[in-house]
């Protein structure tokens, strides 16, 4: 994903109401061709509705979104001739067998016949359906059923595909084939728009996120930026002699570039005659002048380390917890 890459999602503005429940905002937010893009927020914050109406399953009440630049509502069948949706709960027909439930998708889809036969062989093998492809989708487990559904979405080889929680209800081993099917798609310029409550998903694949809240954006960007916004994103922290605690707590708290010192109380550093205090406001840049500090003041110091920012911690942050 390149600066320069064409925005293909961009709403202004866009609002959903439910009688007199907003929910969807005033979502205003660009994607750029190639991007994974992360959605995240509580249960009810939005997030399917707004996919919905970038699919121009439903209209907003307010505001607009275009999709490759066309309107969803108007130009919906366009639209998804180009896109890839994974909806929340997919609906499969039970009596179809895997492999005629993508033959009858690439029909839909309008995928040529001399392709037809391969493409569908290919996302069985690539979803490891191959040895269950004409046993009927009703004797499938929710894996089974969603891997399945994920590559009825890639049928017309999209080049957005929306996926509103891919890996909730799949075992650990296809979660991590998930995440690096979303990692190819992505190597292949794919643009991918996934909605899920798993943060460590989220931070691991996703260039940038959006996290919402009662249909509002709170923040859009990549952790950084959000730990950033939040200024939380200097710290720093540091293992003393218990002994040391009170006159360590006061020396690097005297230190101009420390914000705050926070003792913690870790158990785990407790356990082993040390306090874990967390230095605020200070960067990886300030390591060596804590620890000059510290060697100076006679406090005796067992392990310093910058923290980063998690997207778990930045989320709990947004959301005022
Ligand atoms: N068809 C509908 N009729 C009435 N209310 C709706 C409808 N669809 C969604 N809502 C409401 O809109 C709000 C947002 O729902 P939405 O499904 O978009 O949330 P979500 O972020 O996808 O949540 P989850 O994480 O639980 O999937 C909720 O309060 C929901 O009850
Ligand atoms: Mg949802």
């Amino acid at each position: 994903m390149s600066e320069e890459a064409p925005i293909v999602i961009a709403t202004d503005g866009l609002t959903r109401r439910f009688g007199s429940m907003v929910a969807v905002d005033r979502l205003t937010i660009s994607i750029r061709a190639g991007e994974v893009f992360g959605f995240l927020g509580h249960n009810g914050a939005g997030k399917t509705t707004t996919v919905r109406m970038l699919n121009g399953v439903i209209a907003p009440t307010a505001g607009s979104a275009r999709v490759f630049g066309l309107a969803p509502q108007t130009d919906g069948a366009r639209i998804r001739a180009r896109t890839g949706v994974l909806t929340e709960t997919p609906a499969l027909d039970n009596r179809l067998s895997a492999r005629a439930t993508l033959e009858y998708f690439s029909d839909v889809y309008a995928v040529p016949r001399p392709q037809r036969r391969q493409r569908v062989a290919e996302l069985l093998e690539r979803f490891e359906l191959t040895g269950r492809a004409d046993d009927k989708v009703g004797g499938f487990s929710r894996g089974m059923r969603q891997r399945l559904a994920i590559a009825r979405a890639l049928v017309n080889d999209p080049d957005i595909i929306f996926l509103d929680e891919p890996t909730s209800g799949l075992d650990p081993v296809a979660i991590r084939d998930v995440h690096r099917l979303i990692e190819g798609l992505s190597h292949r310029g794919r643009t991918v728009f996934l909605c899920t409550h798993n943060l460590a998903e989220a931070e691991r694949l996703c260039d940038r996120v959006a996290v919402l809240a009662r249909g509002q954006v709170l923040a859009v960007g990549t952790t950084r930026e959000l730990a950033a916004e939040l200024n939380r994103g200097h710290r720093i922290s540091v293992e003393v002699d218990t002994h040391d605690t009170a006159r360590a707590q006061a020396l690097f708290s005297a230190l101009p570039q420390v914000s705050q010192t926070e003792n913690v109380g870790d158990r785990t550093a407790a356990r082993n005659g040390a306090t874990l205090l967390i230095l605020h406001g200070v960067t990886r840049a300030d390591v060596p002048a804590v620890i000059a500090a510290a060697m100076q003041a006679g406090v005796n110091l067992y392990r310093v380390e910058p923290v980063d920012e998690s997207l778990e911690d930045v989320y709990f942050a947004l959301q005022g917890h």
